[in-house]
């Protein structure tokens, strides 16, 4: 056994969220592409006889995440530790970067992480396969958080299939202090289509076009959410602020996930920088990332 392992774990961004009428279990079905970007935590996990978890928010708050057996990182190490019959406990240390609650899959992130991390602890070397069902057990984007890069999410969004593509973009990200529950932007997105059910959802062809063929411009205009609505109606703020975006120079602009991040599309740092720039106070908050990056990985 490895005495400690430390895991970097990006944060995720749709390019596209496709949600259908909520099914009989309570969840949506869903039609996404991912990218993971380069926003990370990092997870570090050392031998203990007992679990264990410290979360330390690096100019994130924090004061959200519980650090009890409830947290979904500690839930993963668990979950791998009764698949392969371990009864060893871990020390869990989270760097956070992934704002909270931000519609970037913090939370999902840091359980990819504490998997790999564990994985690695332990020499258990489980197969990829059995890794993602783990990982989807925990939670609907768990799965997407080890694989990363750029990929097709089905089912509730814990179905992935790594999407052809190419190009490497620059995203800008607004953040906001308070963020918004993901079931909360459900639940106002069942309450909006209360009278017209939502079709089942697919992912726009012109989408997978701009992806394959890299047309920066084409992907401004094929980015879409079906949540951006709910959250415009949580936050109505956010429906300027995207306004805004697309007037500015960023080649597209919308709510990520469940929001309220708010992502402008750029194509180069230079780029991102100048749009980040323009935004300075209008929003608490402002970084830019390139997307698309690997997955959860093993970095010490
Ligand atoms: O799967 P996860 O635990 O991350 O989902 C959190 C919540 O988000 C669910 O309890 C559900 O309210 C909502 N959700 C949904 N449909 C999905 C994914 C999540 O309604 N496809």
């Amino acid at each position: 056994m490895k005495g400690e392992v430390v895991v970097a774990a990006p944060a995720k961004i749709n390019l596209c969220l496709g949600v259908g009428p909520v099914r009989g279990d309570g969840y949506h079905p869903l039609a996404t592409v991912y990218q993971a970007i380069g926003l990370y935590d990092e997870i570090t996990v050392r031998p203990a006889g007992e679990q264990s978890l410290t979360v330390v928010g690096e100019d994130v708050d924090v004061s959200g995440v519980p650090t009890d057996e409830t947290n979904l990182a500690l839930r993963a190490a668990s979950a791998l530790a009764l698949r392969h019959g371990i009864d060893d406990g871990v020390e869990m240390l989270i760097r956070k970067r992934i704002p909270v609650a931000g519609g970037l899959a913090g939370g999902s992130a840091d359980a990819a992480g504490a998997l790999v991390a564990c994985d690695a602890l332990w020499g258990t070397d489980t197969p990829r396969e059995e890794l993602l069902e783990i990982a989807a057990g925990l939670g609907s984007d768990v799965p997407f958080c080890v694989v990363g890069g750029t990929a097709l999410g089905s089912g509730r969004g814990e179905l992935v299939s790594p999407a052809m593509t190419r190009g490497r973009y620059w995203w800008v990200l607004a953040l906001t202090d308070d963020g918004l529950s993901t079931p909360t932007v459900y639940g106002e997105f069942d309450r909006m289509h209360a009278q017209a059910p939502a079709p089942e959802p697919e992912v726009p062809n012109e989408l997978m076009a701009a992806l394959r063929s890299g047309d920066i411009e084409l992907l401004g205009k094929a980015l879409t959410n079906d949540l951006q609505p709910a959250a415009f109606g949580l936050r109505p703020e956010l429906e300027d602020l995207v306004a805004a975006g697309l007037r500015g120079s960023a080649h597209g602009a919308l709510v990520s996930g469940s929001g309220p991040t708010c992502l402008f599309l750029t194509e180069s740092e230079s780029h991102a920088v100048e749009v980040r720039n323009s935004l300075v106070g209008s929003v608490p908050k402002v970084l830019h990332a390139p997307g698309p990056v690997p997955g959860a990985r093993v970095i010490r």
